[in-house]
């Protein structure tokens, strides 16, 4: 396995919303806690401390939640990379694609497994989905991690791959297909990944939600060898992976 702790570039904060919000709401919470101590008269004292307690459990709560997220985007999902890319076993001459590469956390790990393949990642740079996602962000991770010969970033949809059928030795994919919020358009975001995949390429995905589905979908799309592994605690939410290979 790869080292986990090899991570010169900087691939942001996933979810950065979520994570404020959460910060915001544990803070609100610390604050009404706070003045619910004060705001009682003195024969309901005692609501006033249950309801400062309560609030302040809340805060603790929140402050963890948020503070976990954090920890996933710069520690744990380091080596949930590591894993995600173990599970497709790469000689070092495939064509790879990494669906949703955001940053390029996942995309750069495999072109370091590559020696004389090649690397894609599509995304279509969604910021609300991870902080400061540009293509030429990933591209300076690829500068930084020496990879960039073999590491190749365009705009593009998963729900429609711009590239050609059986183009690809493997697809992998990484806390992407979950913002797809209808149903029909993630079953047919794993179609394209069927479709661009060669006879024999490996596939796999990591998410927090969805996963069984994705599953289901791909049995339906005569995958072979599809399994779920997981839940995976690195990263919160906690992710599982599946993984499967074309007929
Ligand atoms: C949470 S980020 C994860 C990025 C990267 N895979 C990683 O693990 O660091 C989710 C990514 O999926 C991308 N994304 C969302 N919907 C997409 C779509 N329909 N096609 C391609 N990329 C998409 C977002 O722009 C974002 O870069």
């Amino acid at each position: 396995m790869a080292d986990a702790r090899h991570r010169p570039g900087n691939y942001g904060i996933d979810a950065p919303n979520v994570v404020r919000n959460l910060l915001l709401l544990g803070i609100g919470c610390l604050v009404l806690g706070v003045v619910s101590f004060y705001v009682f008269p003195e024969k309901w004292l005692w609501l006033g401390v249950a309801i400062g307690m309560v609030l302040f459990i809340a805060f603790l709560i929140l402050l963890i939640e948020s503070l976990y997220m954090i920890w996933s985007s710069k520690v744990g999902k380091y080596r949930m990379r590591e894993k995600l890319l173990d599970f497709i076993q790469l000689r070092g001459d495939e064509l790879l694609l990494d669906a949703g590469c955001g940053r390029g956390l996942v995309l750069i790990a495999a072109a370091r497994r590559l020696t004389t393949g090649k690397a894609y990642g599509i995304d279509i740079w969604s910021k609300r989905d991870q902080s400061g996602n540009e293509p030429e962000v990933t591209r300076e991770n690829a500068r930084v991690e020496g990879v960039a010969e073999r590491v190749e970033v365009l705009n593009g949809d998963m729900r429609a791959i711009p590239f050609p059928d059986g183009y690809f030795d493997a697809v992998v994919s990484s806390l992407a297909v979950h913002n797809i919020s209808n149903l029909e358009e993630r079953r047919r975001v794993l179609g394209e990944m069927m479709r661009v995949l060669k006879p024999g390429g490996r596939l796999a995905i990591l998410d927090f939600q969805h996963v069984r589905q994705y599953a289901d979908a791909l049995r339906e799309l005569e995958a072979l060898d599809v399994h779920i592994y997981g839940p995976y605690w690195s990263m919160f939410p906690p992710v599982r992976i599946v993984a499967g290979r074309k007929k």
